[in-house]
């Protein structure tokens, strides 16, 4: 494999980490730059590892600044761009819908229009599931396939719906190089715990209450994040140049079911478990059928999700310092 420069944006948050660290121990004589402006759901001390790597950079630039990002992308001079560089949390697209246009379409924008200016040869948009709205729970025969419609429910889902119809508008327009991924949910180490999965770990350690929204009937698809990662590598070096695949693990659960599972995990009882509000506009289901990837670049998840959640839940119980900085805002520091 030749030596090659990678641009990941958003490298701070969740994926983005888990993206980087794949990457340096997959391609030690690849160069990762990290660009990401560290909002409350980037954190530098993730990536303190990384930092030791001469083969790394990071660089506090945000990706809706034209100016910044194009004089890093001019020192870099990347082969490809991957941006995972996102306002994440469809609870706070909710209460504030601003941040997710700029962030999620004029910052898409942003960077690809610096991308066309300098040539750079390829760049991959990491997208969701959720652009396709939801499914019925009582189909379990449907699944979200590359030609369902975008149909998005949610500030957040919209935002990254009009994302995507940018990158194949200047597909189609500029023969812009891109390709798409849209990935079902990931769990797994550094998930910010406003989410699911580590909200429900961090409050069952604590004690405290388990928010559950609605019925907690609920269904999503969820993905161990390193098979996340690995798709993303096989998309960037293997596919053609305006494909976009569905990401998903077979691996479809209600959230009652996952927060019980954890309860028994921990050893902590049920009666931890609160039903709350439901979310406005909650999405019901979402299942990916992932033939494509499989067909066209040989993808599979590898973690089943029994080992994944273990896995996840050690990472909890031995990294404490991560998360206890977070609830108390000592990252931010
Ligand atoms: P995250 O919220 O954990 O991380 C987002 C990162 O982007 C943070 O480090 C943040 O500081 C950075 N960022 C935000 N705005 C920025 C800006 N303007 N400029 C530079 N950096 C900025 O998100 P995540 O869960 O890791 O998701 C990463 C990507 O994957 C997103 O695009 C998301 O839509 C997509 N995705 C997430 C999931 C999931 O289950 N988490 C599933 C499918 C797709
Ligand atoms: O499907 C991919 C998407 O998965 C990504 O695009 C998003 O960035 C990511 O945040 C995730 O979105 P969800 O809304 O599915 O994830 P979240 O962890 O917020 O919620 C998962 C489910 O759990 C959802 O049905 C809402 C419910 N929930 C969530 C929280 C935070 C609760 O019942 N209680 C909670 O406290």
């Amino acid at each position: 494999m030749s030596k090659k420069t990678i641009i990941v944006t958003g490298g701070a948050g969740f994926i983005g980490s888990n993206f980087v660290y794949y990457m340096l121990n997959k391609y030690p004589e690849y160069r990762i730059v990290c660009v990401d402006c560290l909002t409350y759901a980037g954190n530098l001390h993730t990536l303190n590892k990384a930092l030791e790597n001469p083969n790394f950079r990071f660089s506090k630039t945000n990706i809706c600044d034209k100016e910044g990002i194009t004089k890093l992308f001019k020192e870099e001079n990347p082969d490809i761009v991957v941006n995972f560089a996102a306002e994440s949390h469809v609870d706070r697209s909710i209460t504030g819908p601003e941040i997710f246009v700029k962030t999620n379409i004029s910052g898409t924008q942003n960077l690809m229009d610096v991308c066309r200016e300098l040539n750079i040869p390829r760049y991959h948009q990491v997208s969701t599931d959720e652009v396709y709205g939801d499914l019925p729970l009582d189909r379990p025969d449907l699944f979200f396939t590359e030609t369902t419609p975008l149909h998005a429910s949610s500030p957040y889902s919209a935002s990254k719906a009009g994302a995507d119809m940018l990158v194949m508008a200047y597909y189609r327009t500029y023969k812009f190089p891109a390709t798409i991924s849209r990935c079902s949910n990931n769990y797994g180490p550094y998930h910010f715990p406003e989410k699911l999965i580590p909200l429900m770990i961090i409050n069952a350690l604590n004690d405290k209450p388990l928010p559950v929204y609605g019925d907690g009937k609920n269904v999503r698809d969820w993905l161990y994040v390193e098979d996340h990662c690995r798709a993303i590598d096989l998309i960037i070096h293997n596919s053609k140049i305006g494909e976009i695949y569905n990401v998903g693990g077979h691996n479809e659960m209600s959230n009652i079911d996952i927060v019980k599972l954890i309860c028994k995990k921990l050893d902590k009882p049920e009666s931890l478990i609160e039903f709350v509000e439901d979310r406005k506009g909650h999405d019901r289901r979402y299942a990916i059928d992932p033939t494509k990837i499989h067909n066209e670049l040989g993808w599979l998840p590898e973690t089943k999700f029994k080992d994944g959640i273990e896995k996840t839940i050690e990472w909890y119980l031995d990294n404490k310092t991560w998360w206890e900085e977070i609830l108390s805002g000592e990252y931010q520091k």
